[in-house]
């Protein structure tokens, strides 16, 4: 009997048949699929009350929202009168939005994910104002702490409604429009998280306005990344601009932005595994070392200038196995650096207690955190990368000495 997705195979009674007992069993077949979908806003000022992005997307499911709203305190900081902006705007939208509390501020940076400090905060924010899962979560920050509150959103009820704000480049291009949270744990980067798609995300640019310059530069090495990747036009445009986006020119940033978001959503939508079960990471090219990077550096390093490093590299070795010519690879590195990006740093020169250049160790890491078989995304032109499956160490080091 068939009953739609779901197979039905009836098994008589062992014991009827026979006296021997035979031991079948019942398979019932589950398949379903979710579609999910989320918008991703460019505007500015999101608090002026004329601005109709973040009422829209409060209201687009039901008619009145209920909204706890979480600022990074690195943010809050900065900008010491977004809470009075975030309460005008609820007062002047107040027919259809209730601010639940006073917006909370949670800390900012690589230390809002280490451990669950700042989930456990939000969470017990979270019961305390009796909020339930249609009620909306509304986080303003980085990529970090967004990350930490995401994780909050998606644990409370089994998961909530999340508006994320990125304010910093790299949020706004990368980490804040995906479909991942998570937090460091057990010494691991990211050890802990869930794949949970936003209910929308607003990038307001002015929300950049604050962000000390090597934020902002650290955010393009997730632009150069995608480019070099996916869209060789792209990263022409880039090394052409390379100095405007260093000099944070606001046309420039807006565009690299813009763009670099347009290709992350593209592949996440596209790729055809947005919840990452196989080993392959495309979009983690220059990640297996700058995952590392950021742990030997203590976070001395951020995220995008240890991304940059991990692309140089990679980009070099890609040169020296021969999938790359000279000129290319000149190319790639001639524009890391023209936009402010670093292409070493002292952590490369760790050596772990048997000798072994600690930073290697992040091939096998990264390895275990996709699951299954290593794959390394590489260049072999600019414009389209390549995967493999092992790396030689001998040339490794080759390239780790020469980028100096
Ligand atoms: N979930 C994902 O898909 C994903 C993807 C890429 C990266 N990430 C994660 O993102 C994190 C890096 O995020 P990031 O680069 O945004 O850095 P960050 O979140 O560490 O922020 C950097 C600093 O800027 C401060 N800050 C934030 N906005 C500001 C503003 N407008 N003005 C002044 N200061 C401001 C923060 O308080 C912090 O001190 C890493 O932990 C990385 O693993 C996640
Ligand atoms: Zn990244």
């Amino acid at each position: 009997m068939s009953d739609g997705n779901v197979a039905h195979r009836l098994v008589q009674c062992p014991l009827m048949k026979s006296n021997r007992r035979e031991l079948e069993s019942v398979r019932v077949d589950q398949r379903f699929a979710l579609e999910l979908a989320y918008p991703v806003l460019f505007t500015e000022q999101m608090f002026e009350s004329g601005n109709g992005a973040l009422r829209e997307v409060l209201t687009a499911d039901s008619g009145r929202a209920r909204v706890m709203v979480v600022i990074d305190g690195g943010l809050a900081d900065a900008q010491p009168d977004l809470a009075s902006a975030v309460r005008g705007y609820f007062a002047a939208h107040a027919t259809a939005l209730e601010l639940v509390g006073e917006p909370l501020v949670v800390q900012g940076g690589e230390q809002a994910k280490s451990g669950t400090h700042v989930v456990d905060r939000v969470l017990a924010q979270l019961f305390a104002a009796r909020m339930d899962r249609h009620a909306y979560l509304l986080a303003l920050g980085g990529g970090a702490m967004l990350d930490a509150v995401g994780y909050a959103a998606a644990l409370f009820h089994r998961g909530m409604r999340l508006v994320r704000a990125p304010s910093t480049v790299l949020a706004q291009d990368d980490a804040g429009i995906g479909v991942k949270n998570g937090v460091n744990a057990f010494g691991v980067k990211n050890a802990l998280g869930t794949f949970a798609p936003p209910h929308a995300v607003i990038n307001d640019f002015d929300l950049l306005r604050t962000l000390p310059l090597r934020d902002h530069i650290a955010g393009l090495a997730e632009a150069i990344k995608v480019a070099l990747i996916r869209d060789a036009a792209f990263f022409d445009w880039i090394e052409r601009e390379a100095d405007a986006l260093r000099s944070r020119d606001s046309e420039a940033t807006r565009y690299v932005i813009q763009r670099c978001a347009e290709l992350h959503l593209a592949h996440i939508r596209g790729a055809g595994d947005p919840y990452e079960t196989g080993s392959a990471r495309p979009l983690d090219f220059g990640h297996w070392s700058a995952h590392k990077l950021e742990l030997l550096s203590e976070h001395q390093l951020r995220h995008g200038e240890a991304v940059a490093i991990g692309m140089a590299l990679d980009t070099r070795y890609a040169q020296l196995r021969g999938a790359l010519d000279e000129a290319a690879c000149e190319r790639v590195l001639r524009t890391i650096a023209r936009v402010g990006l670093p292409l070493t740093h002292s952590a490369l020169a760790l050596t772990e207690a048997d000798g072994k250049r600690a930073v290697l160790r992040g091939i096998e890491e990264f390895r275990e955190h996709l699951g299954g078989r290593l794959t390394v995304t590489l260049l072999e032109a600019v414009g389209r990368g390549v995967e493999v499956h092992d790396i030689d160490e001998v040339t490794m080091e080759r390239a780790i000495a020469l980028l100096g």
